[in-house]
C-alpha cells in the first residue's frame, strides 16, 4: 500500500472516475436510461475501487465507492397501495383462453355473463389518486404492495385532468392504468437523440418508465407521454356496476378513452377480438402487446375473486412477438457522424409484422459476443410491434462447420485508421476526423433541416458532391460555384436543381443552427440553442473553457468536454475560418439574444389558440428572450397560458389547474416596457 503522494494523473484519472460513475449513477437510477452496460459501469467501479485501494488518500467522502446502493425510489415517497396491484394471468394460446372461460363458467355456476376486450398496452402502470376530486397522487406499482408517487411527473401529461369533471364526484377514487408514448412521439425522442449522438432508446416502455422516474418535472414536461385508464375503484359506492359502465363514466370525468374495448356475448367473440387486433397491432398509435379480458359485472367479479396474486376475472391475452429464422449473410460495419462503429447484421430477407426484415443492428462487439453469432449461422430474428428488429440468437446445432467467428476489426472500414475503445463505452471508433465516411455523415448533418437546412443536399447529392471531388467537408459547399453544379444538376435533375440558391440562403442561418451543424458529439438542437443564447458568436463560444461550460444551466461535464474537445482541435478550427470566409453568419442573431432584463426567468408561458400580432414562435421567442421557458404543453408547472382566438384543450386544462391565463392584448402589456 503506497502512503506516498498520489502522482497528477493518478488523480486526474480518479476524477474522471467519479464524474463518469456519477454520470452513470444518474442516468440508471433516476432516468431510467442506462447508456452503458452493466459490465462496462462494474469495470469503472472496479478501476476506481483498485486505485483507492492502492492510494487510500483517495477514498474521499464524495468517492462514489463510499456511498451504499442507491435505490430507485431514492427520490420519490414510497405510498402504500390500499388494494395491492396485482399482476394478471397471461397466455399466448387461445386454447388457454377457452379454459379460462371454462373455469368462469364453473365459478359463477351457470349464471349469463360477459367479457370486456380491451387492448392490453406495453406501458407503465400507474395507480391515480383523486381526493374530492383533485388528483392527489400517481403511484407505480412498485412492488404490488408499495410504489413511488411520481406525482410531479405524472402532472406532465397534457391529456390528463388534474380535476374530475362534474359537481357529483367521490371523495376518494383510485383509477389504474398506463402511461405510454405514442410510436410517433417514441421515433420523434430517438430521433432527437440520434442527432445528438445519443444511444437510441430500446423501446417506448422503457423510455415512458425513465420519464416517469425523472427527478426534474420540467425535464419530464418536454416528453410527451400519454394516459389511457382501465380499472377504477373506490371505498365508497360508485355509480356504476359494469367494466364498460366504468369506461364511459371515466370519459364523462374527462379522461382520455381508448375506443378499441369490445363488449363481448362468448369465448368466441373474444377470439375474434383477439385475432383481428393481432393483425392490426401495427396500426394501433400506442404499442400494444395483447388483449385483456375481464368480466363486465362486478358482482360476477367478486364471485369470482382473487387468488394471491391474481384476479380470477381477467386475463391477458398475449400476441407472440413475431420471430423468423434466417441466415445471418455478413456482419458489416457501420461508421457514424462521429466516428462510432456499429456492427449491422446483413440477412436473408424475410417477412416479419408485415415488413421485410433484411438488415438489424448488433449494437456492439460484446452483443455478438454474448450471443455467440458467427457469420453463415442460422440466427433467429424477432419484431415484436414497435421494437427495432434483432437477432436473438444464434442455432449452433445447424451449424455447418464453415461459419466464422467475428471479429472486430482493429482498423477503420472506410479509412484503415486504428480503432480505438474508450473507458467505459461499449463502441470503438475511428478517431480521423478525416476519414471519408465520417465526413460524408458529418455534410449530410450539416445540411440537415433542423441544422443549416440546405434540402437540396440529401445523402445521393453529398455523395456526388464528393464523388466529383467537388467538395471534402461542410465549409467546400460555400466555394462551390453554379458552373460546378451545372454538370451535376443536369445528371441529377431535379435533385440539385437550386443547390447554390439554397446555399447561399444558409449563409444567414442562427448561431444555434450552425453550432447543432458541426457535428459536435452530444450537441442536439437543444444544447446547441443555449450555447448560442450565452455566447455572441461562434468565436467566444470556441474559448469557452470547459469549466464555463459546465457551469451553464443545462450542460453537464460530458457534453462540456466534448465541445472544449472539438474546438481545440485545430482541423476543426480550420475548417471553421474556411465557413466563415465562405460567409457564413456565426453571429448570435437578435432572436437568440437573452435579453439584458429577464423579467420572466423561472416562468413557463404556453401560448395556444390564434393570436393576432405574431405567429406562436414568435411569441415564444419573445418570452424566451425575456427569460422565459416556452412549453407545448400545460401542467402544474405552467406560469401563463396566454390564448388566441378559438382555443381549445390547453386553455381548458390551464382553467382546470388554476394556471393564470392572459389574454392577447395582456401579454402585450406585460412585455411592453421591455421591447
Ligand atoms: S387490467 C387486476 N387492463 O398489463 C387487473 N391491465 O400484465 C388490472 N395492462 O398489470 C389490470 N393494459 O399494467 C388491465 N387494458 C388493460 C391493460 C392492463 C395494460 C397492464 C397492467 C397489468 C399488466 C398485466
Amino acid at each position: 500500500m503506497k502512503q506516498t503522494s498520489v502522482p497528477p494523473d493518478i488523480q486526474k484519472r480518479v476524477k474522471k472516475l467519479h464524474d463518469l460513475i456519477k454520470y452513470h449513477d444518474k442516468l440508471y437510477y433516476d432516468q431510467a436510461k442506462p447508456e452503458i452496460t452493466d459490465f462496462e459501469y462494474d469495470r469503472l467501479y472496479r478501476e476506481l475501487k483498485d486505485l483507492e485501494a492502492e492510494y487510500p488518500s483517495l477514498k474521499t467522502k464524495d468517492s462514489p465507492t463510499q456511498k451504499v446502493g442507491e435505490s430507485a425510489s431514492k427520490n420519490f415517497k414510497s405510498v402504500a397501495h390500499r388494494v395491492p396491484m396485482l399482476s394478471l394471468d397471461n397466455t399466448y394460446s387461445l386454447e388457454e383462453l377457452k379454459e379460462f372461460d371454462e373455469r368462469v363458467q364453473k365459478g359463477l355456476g351457470g349464471e349469463k355473463y360477459q367479457y370486456v376486450c380491451e387492448l392490453k398496452i406495453d406501458g407503465v402502470s400507474i395507480e391515480l389518486i383523486y381526493e374530492k376530486g383533485q388528483l392527489s397522487h400517481a403511484v407505480t406499482r412498485g412492488d404490488g404492495e408499495k410504489g413511488d408517487d411520481v406525482l410531479e411527473n405524472v402532472k406532465n401529461i397534457p391529456s390528463l385532468p388534474m380535476k374530475l369533471k362534474g359537481s357529483n364526484v367521490p371523495d376518494r377514487v383510485e383509477i389504474r392504468g398506463e402511461v405510454f408514448f405514442t410510436a410517433k412521439d417514441f421515433e420523434a425522442i430517438n430521433k432527437e437523440r440520434e442527432e445528438a449522438d445519443l444511444p437510441l432508446f430500446a423501446n417506448p416502455r422503457n423510455t415512458a418508465a425513465g420519464t416517469l422516474k425523472t427527478i426534474d418535472p420540467t425535464e419530464s414536461a418536454k416528453k410527451p407521454l400519454h394516459i389511457l385508464l382501465y380499472y377504477v375503484f373506490s371505498p365508497e359506492k360508485l355509480p356504476f356496476d359494469t367494466q364498460d359502465e366504468s369506461l364511459e363514466w371515466l370519459k364523462k370525468m374527462g379522461f382520455p378513452e381508448d375506443k378499441h374495448y369490445r363488449l363481448c356475448k362468448n369465448i368466441e367473440q373474444v377470439h375474434d377480438y383477439c385475432g383481428e387486433y393481432e393483425k392490426k397491432r401495427g396500426q394501433i398509435c400506442f404499442d400494444c402487446d395483447g388483449v385483456v379480458l375481464k368480466i363486465n359485472d362486478f358482482k360476477q367479479r367478486e364471485k369470482l375473486g382473487t387468488t394471491s396474486k391474481i384476479p380470477r376475472w381477467a386475463i391477458a391475452f398475449k400476441f407472440a412477438a413475431q420471430k423468423a429464422e434466417t441466415t445471418l449473410k455478413a456482419i458489416t460495419l457501420q461508421v457514424g457522424r462521429t466516428g462510432a462503429i456499429t456492427p449491422v447484421a446483413e440477412l436473408e430477407p424475410v417477412q416479419l409484422e408485415g415488413t421485410t426484415v433484411s438488415r438489424a443492428t448488433l449494437h456492439n462487439e460484446d452483443e455478438i459476443a454474448r450471443k455467440d453469432l458467427r457469420v453463415g449461422d442460422r440466427v433467429i430474428v424477432e419484431k415484436g410491434g414497435m421494437v427495432i428488429p434483432k437477432v436473438l440468437q444464434s442455432l449452433p446445432e445447424k451449424r455447418k462447420g464453415n461459419e466464422k467467428v467475428f471479429k472486430m476489426p482493429t482498423t477503420c472500414p472506410a479509412c484503415g485508421s486504428k480503432l480505438e475503445r474508450e473507458e467505459g463505452e461499449a463502441a470503438w471508433r475511428c478517431e480521423n476526423a478525416a476519414c471519408e465516411a465520417q465526413v460524408e455523415r458529418r455534410i449530410e448533418h450539416f445540411c440537415g433541416r433542423d441544422a443549416l437546412d440546405i434540402r437540396w443536399a440529401g445523402p445521393a447529392v453529398v455523395r456526388q458532391l464528393l464523388d466529383e471531388k467537388l467538395i471534402r467537408d461542410y465549409a467546400d459547399l460555400y466555394e462551390l460555384k453554379q458552373s460546378d453544379v451545372a454538370d451535376l444538376e443536369r445528371k441529377a435533375e431535379k435533385s440539385a436543381q437550386n443547390l447554390i440558391g439554397q446555399i447561399e440562403e444558409s449563409r444567414k442561418r442562427t448561431l444555434g443552427r450552425l453550432l447543432f451543424g458541426l457535428g459536435i458529439r452530444h450537441v442536439g438542437v437543444h444544447i446547441a440553442e443555449i450555447i448560442a443564447s450565452r455566447y455572441k458568436d461562434l468565436w467566444s463560444a470556441s474559448e469557452a473553457a470547459e469549466e464555463e461550460l459546465t457551469a451553464t444551466d443545462g450542460i453537464g461535464p460530458i457534453v462540456a468536454h466534448s465541445i472544449a474537445a472539438f474546438f481545440a482541435n485545430p482541423a476543426n478550427v480550420k475548417i471553421l475560418k474556411k465557413l466563415e470566409k465562405g460567409g457564413v453568419n456565426f453571429k448570435r442573431l437578435k432572436e437568440e439574444e437573452p435579453s439584458g432584463e429577464q423579467p420572466f426567468a423561472g416562468k413557463t408561458f404556453v401560448f395556444t389558440g390564434e393570436l393576432k400580432g405574431y405567429s406562436r414562435s414568435e411569441a415564444e421567442g419573445i418570452a424566451k428572450k425575456l427569460g422565459a421557458k416556452a412549453s407545448g404543453s400545460v401542467s402544474k408547472l405552467t406560469s401563463y397560458v396566454v390564448a388566441g382566438e378559438a382555443a381549445g384543450s390547453k386553455l381548458k386544462k390551464a382553467k382546470e389547474l388554476g394556471v393564470e391565463v392572459l389574454t392577447e392584448d395582456k401579454f402585450n402589456s406585460m412585455i411592453k416596457k421591455f421591447k
